[in-house]
């Protein structure tokens, strides 16, 4: 018998939990590009940005987001979270689902409505729901969002302010270089507005729903609205004849979405209206909107949505604060621009090229290992990016991983600590060069 029966069975690896994902070093590059640009062209609006907590108490959402919405009802990750003294009371707490009932808090937290002015409120982070997950669709994903929110002398309820939202989202996919959005728009109306479309489409659905999918003849009972979003197939001829949003519009709400559309026009922003984009939260009134793309993210098309929300301080206990946001889905965003730059590059024949570090030091021997990671230090500090080896490697070790990593490599070896004089070779070019340590900087820069 071997000893390996006695040894312990290996422990079973432990993996990231479904739906979550690692994002290694090769990826984040993208996710600060995109984020430094959304921060860049958020500033030139004058937003600024908002942190709020990733958990908030369980009734935040179900008062803000809605119960019978999807992700209140099924999705969100719920605790009860226990007291641990006397003076705390046990509560129900849930990892955000969404970011705009926690910032639209805050503004009541922080009674930001007093200063009169209107607030521009960005914020970037994960967001977490129980969804099924598959291409561009997880249970911790990431937005970039944005929300206008203030008092009504501010000015919050103007229509001119959901114009300025869309035509920065505009100009920001642009800048980010993504190609084919397309931008959907609808009004689905103030409250007085929705509660007559609401009786008008329970009653067209009274007849027809027992033929439609579980999931809609539920909808059809619980939250009408939502039967007119719904995907299945099956169920699409029937939702086509049901009553339109836009024949249920008062006066004050046509006005309001023709305002909207008019400053679209003049600013040259292109956008097709959708009767049927009801969107899945229930905080929404008058404007609603999807920014879809075709490349790269399949049935999950949606790379951002939003919309107005001028109930939503008032269902949450603060005062009249007329809103609209939206959420990017970074994930999604990543996506598309991943799938492009591989069309572009299956289309011209040239991969992708990586970032690169400026340089390598080869120590050539373990007693320069010191001297490289004094060297490095002092390159560092004038602002290059470097890579030390160790002086245990063989010279085409050295060479192997210096090519991949680094444009320039330096050996460094005990001639030339004491020389100052050092030896550089530049991959590109295969050239071999000795420079003086006081012009290395701008040898390696150039
Ligand atoms: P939402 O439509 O629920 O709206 O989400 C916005 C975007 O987040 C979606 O268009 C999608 O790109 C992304 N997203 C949603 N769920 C997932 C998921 N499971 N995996 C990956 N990406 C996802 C909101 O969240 C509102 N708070 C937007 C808003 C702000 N409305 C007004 N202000």
């Amino acid at each position: 018998m071997t000893d390996s029966k006695n040894k312990p069975a290996p422990r079973p690896t432990i993996k990231a939990v479904r739906g979550t994902r690692d994002l290694l070093p090769d990826q984040t590059p993208l996710w600060n590009r995109v984020e430094a640009t959304a921060r860049a062209v958020f500033s030139r609006y004058g937003f600024g940005e908002i942190r709020t907590p990733v958990f908030e108490a369980t009734e935040l959402f179900a008062r803000g987001v809605g119960e019978e919405t999807d992700i209140v009802s099924k999705e969100m990750f719920t605790w009860e979270d226990r007291a641990r003294a006397a003076s705390e009371k046990a509560q129900n707490l849930t990892l955000r689902p969404e970011s705009t009932a926690g910032v639209v808090r805050a503004y009541i937290e922080h009674k930001l409505g007093e200063t009169g002015q209107l607030q521009k409120l960005y914020y970037i982070g994960p967001q977490f729901r129980r969804e099924r997950p598959q291409r561009g669709r997880y249970r911790q994903f990431w937005q970039i969002g944005a929300e206008v929110i203030g008092p009504q002398t501010s000015g919050a309820e103007s229509p001119l302010r959901d114009a300025e939202v869309l035509e920065m989202l505009a100009s920001l996919l642009d800048e980010l270089g993504i190609r084919d959005w397309k931008l959907e728009l609808n009004s689905v109306g103030n409250a007085e507005d929705r509660a007559r479309f609401n009786v008008a489409l329970r009653e067209a659905l009274a007849p027809v729903k027992d033929r439609m999918c579980p999931d809609n003849q539920r909808r059809a009972e619980t939250n009408p609205l939502r039967v007119l979003d719904s995907k299945e197939e099956a169920d699409q001829e029937i939702i086509n004849a049901l009553p339109k949003i836009a024949d249920y519009l008062g006066d004050e709400s046509r006005e309001h979405f023709e305002q909207v559309k008019a400053a679209l026009d003049a600013c040259g922003v292109p956008y097709h209206v959708n009767p049927r984009l009801v969107r899945g939260l229930d905080y929404y009134t008058r404007t609603t909107f999807e920014f879809t793309v075709t490349t790269g993210l399949g049935t999950q098309n949606a790379l951002l949505g939003g919309g107005r929300y001028d109930g939503l301080s008032e269902m949450l206990g603060g005062p009249k604060a007329p809103g609209i946001g939206f959420a990017i889905g970074e994930d999604r965003l990543i996506l598309t621009l991943q799938a492009q730059a591989e069309a572009d590059a299956a289309a011209s024949g040239i991969a992708p090229t990586e970032p690169k570090l400026d340089v390598y030091i080869a120590p050539l021997g373990i007693a320069q290992n010191p001297a490289a990671l004094k060297l490095a230090r002092e390159l560092r500090r004038e602002g290059l990016s470097v890579e030390v080896g160790d002086g245990s490697f063989k010279i085409g070790k050295s060479f192997g991983f210096a090519d991949k990593l680094a444009r320039h490599i330096i050996l460094l070896g005990e001639d030339e600590v004491v020389t100052n004089v050092l030896t550089v070779k530049t991959f590109s070019t295969g050239e071999q060069v000795k420079v003086n340590r006081d012009v290395l900087a701008d040898t390696l820069r150039g």
